[in-house]
């Protein structure tokens, strides 16, 4: 069931203060670069006529155009060459007719300009980690225009490229699963450090994630500017707090992002991986669409989020592996369970996995958009 009453509205922005408007209505499709795009109708619980998708890490490793690449160029470089980053954003666009291209970049991408050194092998590995007090004092929140400048070129020549009915996606970490990598110094299966200096360390803790938030409002705001229709923020650790350390830790962070980018007319997408136990309290944020992973039913979290928020996911990425009749019955099962849900862009559950056959994925695309035809 879509809403269609929002289609041409005024053209105030998310922080429409209009006590007499739809309290839904955080962005205007007439204050869409492309209010044709599926995906951006979609997001916005708007008809999109068909059911709009893309992939989560659809740029990457399981397409053999992206080896060929990473065998002249490291990840690095990739990622911070307009030109380069640029064709790899499109690399999936040429093979499937995806709803929207999502910038080739990384949630780390910003936190170099907060003065943490990255490397890429291939997850990120932070040199010098925050490990409380005495590292606050060489914590920068960067300028603006400090924060990634290749990024902004990339997108602006995105936008040029991408047709009207192809969105583009910018995203950002969120400030607990940057906090994550930055205090264990990379990836970890239970990131206990980072849990523990929450309460040994609170005020350093606090002030790491404001810093966090900060700057993730500030490289936002810069993807939106330079060419982005659309924002989301990635959650990738959240699944390892309760509900109560998550009110405590996370969402309030998530929450001080949404705050900054009030007057950014974009939909944002927050995705709590491995959050089902937290869908209540992510119900209280201030966003157009919640991402789910394959372990919550659609209709289940829609019914937890509360109108107004549309769902994107979940079908499980080993899905993808399964024979083609698998793996067309398991992607009916979420375009039915994403009808009840008020609005729904499908995707994974999570990134998809890189042994993954092109071929597969070409497959559920051509599904995907066919159902219900
Ligand atoms: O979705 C896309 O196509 C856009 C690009 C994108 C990358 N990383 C490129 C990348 C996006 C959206 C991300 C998000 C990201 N990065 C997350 C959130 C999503 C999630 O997985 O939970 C996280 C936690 C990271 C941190 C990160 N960066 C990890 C854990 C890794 C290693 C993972 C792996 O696939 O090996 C990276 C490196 C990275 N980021 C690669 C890519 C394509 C692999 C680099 C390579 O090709 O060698």
């Amino acid at each position: 069931m879509t809403d269609t009453s929002r289609e041409g509205g005024s053209t105030s922005g998310r922080a429409a203060a209009d006590p007499g408007a739809d309290p839904r209505a955080r962005v205007e499709l007439a204050d869409l670069r492309r209010p044709e795009a599926p995906y951006l109708r979609a997001c916005l619980g708007l008809d999109p006529g068909h059911v709009p998708m893309w992939i989560m890490r659809q740029a990457g490793r399981y397409l053999p155009e992206y080896r060929k690449l990473k065998e002249s160029y490291d990840f690095l470089t990739l990622s911070s060459t307009p030109e380069l980053l640029t064709e790899v954003t499109l690399q999936p666009l040429k093979r499937f007719p995806m709803d929207a291209a999502i910038v080739f970049a990384d949630i780390m991408t910003p936190l170099h300009s907060m003065g943490f050194d990255i490397d890429f092998a291939p997850g990120p590995v932070i040199q010098n980690p925050f490990r409380g007090p005495a590292d606050v004092g060489s914590l920068r929140t960067p300028e603006p225009e400090e924060i990634a400048p290749y990024l902004e070129e990339g997108l602006r020549s995105l936008a040029a490229e991408l047709p009207p009915h192809q969105a583009l996606i910018g995203f950002s970490g969120a400030p607990f699963t940057l906090f994550c990598y930055v205090v264990e110094g990379g990836g970890s299966k239970d990131f206990m450090t980072p849990r523990s200096l929450l309460r040994a360390e609170p005020e350093a803790a606090h002030t790491l994630l404001s810093a966090l938030a900060d700057t993730q409002v500030h490289y936002l705001r810069m993807q939106h500017r330079a060419g982005a229709d659309a924002l989301m923020i990635f959650d990738s650790w959240v699944g390892l707090l309760s509900e109560s350390e998550y009110r405590h830790f996370a969402m309030p962070f998530v929450q001080r992002i949404l705050d900054g980018l009030a007057d950014v007319p974009a939909p944002v997408t927050y995705f709590p991986f491995g959050g089902g136990h937290l869908l209540d309290a992510v119900s209280e944020l201030d966003v157009d669409v919640v991402g789910i992973d394959w372990r919550t039913p659609l209709s289940e979290a829609s019914g937890r989020l509360g109108d107004g928020k549309a769902v994107q996911g979940n079908l499980d990425p080993a899905a993808l592996f399964a024979t083609p009749g698998i793996l067309e019955a398991e992607a009916s099962e979420v375009l039915r369970e994403g009808a009840q849900a008020g609005s729904h862009v499908f995707n994974l559950g999570h990134g998809i996995d890189r042994r993954t056959d092109p071929d597969q994925v070409a497959r559920l695309v051509d599904f995907v958009h066919g159902w219900g035809r």
